[in-house]
């Protein structure tokens, strides 16, 4: 996920004077974040009662819980999914063998990060564990992303993915499992998608004799940098699949707590950089000042408070020269919006306005928005049907006040490109926990997880595409 604090400008001192407005629309949306999320963190509701004994030989213990057609009771027990059914899956995630493996996974991973399309590490453990769960896949897909299946090979699909990648920051947190790589670190939580994942595979494999079609799970690269996910469907990964269902881990809600929202949920981000340059004598300083101020202008009176929209300028570069005026200024900065509409139209208007002003001042400009270079991030948009069946699973599985509708964010992530195939279902998983002091942002030095999530988010995984499958088979 693309953090809105990272964008941060960078611009002379000037300039974060026009920039108020945007701190403001963020601040809002951020504080009505937290005032959903300030509420008391609860319920957890998972306390291991007795699972010890369960084993986790698949045959034995889907046998206990769910007997064969040859024993004389129906195969299709959890057609209609039951507290039975919720308590099968939870007991194998939170067996002590599948909890241990869970961590030993999470905190290898963490200690090797790999960046964007460089998974090479990460995506051969997974590979070993799926080989040693005898789960068939495709690789390679995306460069070092992997398409693994699980159930009867046939229709309907349901996918679910985990991204891969770190990111290049020094990891601050001093723990047993920090980061081996200078500059390089887990800071945004992948590590932990990858291994809940991998948790939902080895849940799926014990029950895949009860799965109506077949799970597909997807393992990203380059989430953070290089669009890996319209490299997956552009190498067909999602070939076949119905709907796409991620999680994200949150600082904001306590651990094992699930969110997320219908409709728009992560906004839509872009870059711009645009050259302004004089013509004759003329200044390109005060061309593009005038550009930057009219840029706040865009947000601040033309859009739709309802509708959030961000116009930050993050850079202002006219050289070092005391005693010359440039022939030429560089601006450049971020934008997001919440609806495909709203976004594309914001690019729009930033060309017309940098052109346009430059040109009062006869200059001209030139605006360039990497499109190219693939880093235009539409929004995460999840489908009606979809959202309501995670509220569903989320709630069935751990309980209704486990469950949380959460406002829309101003980060991003590349799995707006899946929402623009098929109907998306992503949801938060909280990693809140004030006494382990799992309690900063993503993308943060001292970003930490909470390991109390890798079962409940593996369970959760499992759990949402098996009865994706039962509704839709
Ligand atoms: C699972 O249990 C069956 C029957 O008890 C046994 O034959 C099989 O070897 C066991 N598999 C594992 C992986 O322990
Ligand atoms: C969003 O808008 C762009 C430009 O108008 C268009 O190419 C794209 O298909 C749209 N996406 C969706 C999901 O509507
Ligand atoms: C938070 O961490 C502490 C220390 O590991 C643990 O005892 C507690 O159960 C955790 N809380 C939750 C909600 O998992
Ligand atoms: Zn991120
Ligand atoms: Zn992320």
């Amino acid at each position: 996920m693309k953090i809105n604090k990272s964008c941060l400008p960078s611009a002379i001192t000037f300039l974060l004077m026009l920039l108020i407005p945007n701190y403001y629309t963020v601040s809002v949306a951020e504080s009505l974040y937290d005032a959903v999320f300030s509420s008391e963190p609860r319920c957890y509701g998972l306390d291991d009662k007795d699972n010890t004994k369960t084993s986790l030989n698949s045959s034995a213990a889907s046998q206990k819980y769910w007997p064969l057609r040859s024993s004389g009771t129906p195969l299709s027990v959890c057609e209609v999914w039951t507290e039975e059914c919720s308590e099968a899956v939870l007991r194998i995630a939170r067996h002590p063998e599948t909890v241990e493996w869970l961590n030993r996974l999470r905190r290898r991973i963490h200690q090797n990060p790999e960046l964007a399309f460089e998974e090479i590490e990460t995506s051969g453990l997974i590979r070993e564990e799926l080989d040693r769960m005898e789960v068939s896949y495709r690789y390679p897909l995306a460069q070092t992303g992997i398409r693994a299946w699980i159930g009867t090979g046939g229709p309907p699909f349901v996918a679910v993915r985990a991204d891969m990648d770190a990111l290049p920051i020094q990891e601050a947190v001093e723990w047993e499992y920090k980061s081996k790589v200078a500059g390089k670190m887990h800071a945004c939580g992948h590590d932990a998608h990858v291994t809940m994942l991998l948790g939902a595979a080895k849940i799926l494999k014990t029950r895949e004799h009860l799965l109506k079609g077949t799970v597909v799970l997807i393992f990203q690269p380059a989430e953070e940098a290089g669009n890996g996910a319209k490299r997956i469907i552009e190498e067909g990964g999602l070939d076949d699949v119905e709907a796409i269902f991620a999680a994200h881990v949150s600082h904001q809600l306590p651990t094992g707590i699930i969110g997320s929202r219908p409709g728009p949920l992560l906004a839509g981000c872009g870059f711009f950089r645009a050259v302004i340059t004089a013509n004759n004598k003329n200044t390109p300083l005060l061309a593009a000042s005038a550009a930057v101020i009219s840029l706040q202008a865009i947000v601040s009176r033309e859009s739709d408070p309802l509708d959030s929209q961000v116009v930050s300028v993050t850079s202002f570069n006219g050289g070092n020269h005391l005693d010359m005026i440039p022939d030429k200024v560089v601006i450049g900065g971020t934008f997001r919006a919440f609806s495909n509409a709203s976004f594309y139209q914001l690019l729009q208007r930033i060309g017309q306005v940098i052109v346009e002003q430059a040109s009062v001042y006869r200059c001209s400009a030139e605006v360039d928005f990497f499109e190219k270079e693939y880093t235009i991030y539409p929004p995460t948009v999840n489908d009606e049907r979809t959202y309501e069946h995670v509220k569903k699973v989320a709630r069935d599985l751990l309980g209704e006040a486990n469950f949380r509708v959460v406002p829309p964010m101003m980060g991003a992530e590349d799995f707006s490109f899946y929402s623009e195939v098929v109907p998306t279902g992503f949801f938060y998983i909280g990693i809140r926990n004030e006494t382990l002091g799992s309690i900063h942002t993503g993308h943060s030095p001292l970003f930490m997880i909470d390991d109390h999530v890798l079962p409940i988010g593996a369970a959760a995984h499992a759990t949402i595409a098996e009865t994706y499958l039962i509704q839709h088979h």
